[in-house]
């Protein structure tokens, strides 16, 4: 009896060792493994929203991510799915030469052609691909007016991995229904067409991968219509990541705004594949090299004074913005709680994440920067730094006026809890709800001076 329950737990410790061992040799990864990582559809998000407290994505996290997935028996080949930038203003110029120093620095070899990319216009592509490691490919998209921009119909490499070298051929589509696709400068091959003779020429590739710029569904098309890809990488409006299956095929989107980067792991013993989507989350710290890249992209942003430089509007109503200290010569209990709310020192919080010369931030963390006579620097306009009293209330110099004359003020700046939202928005502000905000920051009952 005794001797048998003896033999029982030895055979459980037993069990526990071997699955110990079992658990040890994976977390290890002993398997020899080609890890094709892709990215897309940054739409300029060089960094995550600086607003929140969860911060997911942005490059110098991606670089951290890349740096710890170099083992001895793991090649990293990391590849672009298109879309760097989302609009086609100076700034966009400057985010699209960083992002692609970055993809450079990350050793990224290969860049598809999104529609987004092409909007930029031929010139300022060929100008900013001219110089870097990273080419520009598409197997579908031909530029007949610009002989200066080189476009690689596919892209070969050979990858040693452990003791054997990986033949790998990557070729890339745009969807002809996307909008730079409809350019009378662009012209676009059905991705058919342009498919079937290359991957003839490709036959003899170990891994063949199809970069495919266009929506889930047609990438899947496209996955079925050519089984002899192992990988087909899709993206187009893919707000989240999304892995399937079509045959044999893995098509997967790693999702838009840089938040998320695909690792197609390629198992060198038995040439299988497999897929793992990471989450670009607080494990990964910034990567210095990145940081640095980021600080230079602001300090050009203040070299060429695009702050000073953004388009402005005239306001509707024709009013002008007089500055809080104007309205606290009335308003003084209002003017002096304010001070007290996060509103007031908006602009500091940019000067102490260094982004105080960044159009993209000021715009909601100072009163008016879009309009005529809003902010335009701290030097110049000190009085509408911060979310003020127009911020929200709009431009004032009518009201004053009035209530200067001791005219019965016409109803000024009323709101609705829809203008809180033009900055707290989804994206800046997740929890902002209404009543529970606005409660935060509540004006003090006062009568005004007249
Ligand atoms: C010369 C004094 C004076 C100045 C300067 C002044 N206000 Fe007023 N404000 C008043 C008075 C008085 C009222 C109350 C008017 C009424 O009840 O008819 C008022 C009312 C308001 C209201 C309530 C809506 C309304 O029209 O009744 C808002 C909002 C407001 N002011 C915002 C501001 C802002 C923002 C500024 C700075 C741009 C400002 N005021 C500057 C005197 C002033
Ligand atoms: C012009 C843009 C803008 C508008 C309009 C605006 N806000 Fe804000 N709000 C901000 C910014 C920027 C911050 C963050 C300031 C900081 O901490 O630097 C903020 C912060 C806040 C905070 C503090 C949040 C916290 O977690 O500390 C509250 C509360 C708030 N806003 C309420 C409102 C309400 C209510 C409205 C509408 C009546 C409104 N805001 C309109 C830009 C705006
Ligand atoms: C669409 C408007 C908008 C834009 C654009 C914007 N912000 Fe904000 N920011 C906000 C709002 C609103 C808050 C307050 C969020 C809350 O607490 O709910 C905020 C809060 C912040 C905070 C947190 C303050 C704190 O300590 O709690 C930081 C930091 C910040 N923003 C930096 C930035 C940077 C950097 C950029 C540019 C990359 C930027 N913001 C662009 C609206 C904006
Ligand atoms: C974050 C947005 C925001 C800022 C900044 C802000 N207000 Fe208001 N203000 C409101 C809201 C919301 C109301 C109440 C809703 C309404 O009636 O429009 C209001 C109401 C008022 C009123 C009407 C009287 C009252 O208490 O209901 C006055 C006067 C006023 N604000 C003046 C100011 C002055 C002066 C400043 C700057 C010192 C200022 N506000 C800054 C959002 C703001």
């Amino acid at each position: 009896m005794r001797i048998r329950r003896l033999s029982g737990l030895v055979f459980l410790w037993l069990l526990m060792l071997l699955y110990a061992s079992c658990t040890y040799g994976k977390s290890q990864n002993s398997e020899t493994e080609l890890i094709i990582a892709f990215s897309g559809e940054e739409t300029g998000y060089l960094e995550p929203c600086g607003c929140e407290q969860t911060r997911t994505g942005g490059i110098a996290k991606r670089h951290s991510l890349f740096l710890s997935i170099q083992g001895e028996n793991q090649t990293l080949f990391p590849v672009s799915l298109g879309d760097l930038t989302n609009h086609r203003k100076r700034q966009d110029e400057i985010k699209m030469e960083t992002l692609l120093h970055a993809l450079g620095d990350m050793r990224y070899t290969l860049h598809n052609l999104g529609e987004k990319d092409l909007e930029m216009g031929p010139e300022v592509l060929s100008y900013i691909f001219y110089s870097s490691p990273v080419r520009l490919l598409s197997s579908n998209v031909v530029l007949p007016d610009t002989p200066g921009i080189k476009i690689h119909p596919y892209v070969t490499g050979e990858v040693k991995v452990g003791d054997r070298t990986i033949r790998i051929g990557f070729l890339g589509i745009l969807s002809p229904k996307l909008p730079g696709g409809t350019s009378s400068r662009v012209k676009i091959i059905p991705p058919s067409e342009a498919i079937a003779p290359i991957i003839k020429e490709l036959r003899d590739a170990d891994l063949l991968i199809l970069l495919s710029h266009a929506e889930f569904e047609e990438s899947k098309r496209l996955a079925g219509a050519f089984p002899e890809f192992q990988l087909v990488i899709s993206g187009h409006n893919s707000d989240h990541p999304e892995v399937t299956n079509v045959g044999d095929t893995i098509v997967a989107a790693s999702g838009n705004k840089g938040k998320n980067v695909g690792l197609f792991r390629y198992r060198i013993s038995d040439g299988k594949g497999s897929l793992d989507m990471v989450e670009l989350d607080d494990r990964y710290a910034d990567s210095s090299q990145m940081q640095d890249l980021l600080d230079n992209y602001q300090q050009r942003l203040r070299d060429e004074d695009l702050l000073g430089k953004v388009d402005k509007f005239p306001y509707e109503e024709g009013s002008t913005y007089a500055g809080n200290v104007i309205c606290g010569a009335c308003h003084q209990e209002i003017f002096l709680h304010w001070e007290t709310t996060p509103h007031a020192p908006a602009y500091e919080t940019l000067i102490r994440v260094k982004h105080d010369y960044d159009p993209e931030c000021v715009a909601c963390h100072v009163t008016g920067l879009l309009n005529e006579s809003g902010f335009t620097s701290l030097e110049e306009t000190p009085g509408l730094k911060g979310v003020g009293c127009e911020g929200c209330h709009g431009p004032g110099s009518q009201h004053v006026d009035e209530a200067q004359k001791g005219l019965k003020t016409a109803a000024y700046g009323k709101l609705k809890p829809m203008d809180c939202e033009t900055c707290h928005d989804i994206e800046h502000s997740s929890q902002f709800q209404y009543e529970n905000y606005w409660q935060r920051i509540v004006h003090p009952k006062e009568k005004p001076k007249g």
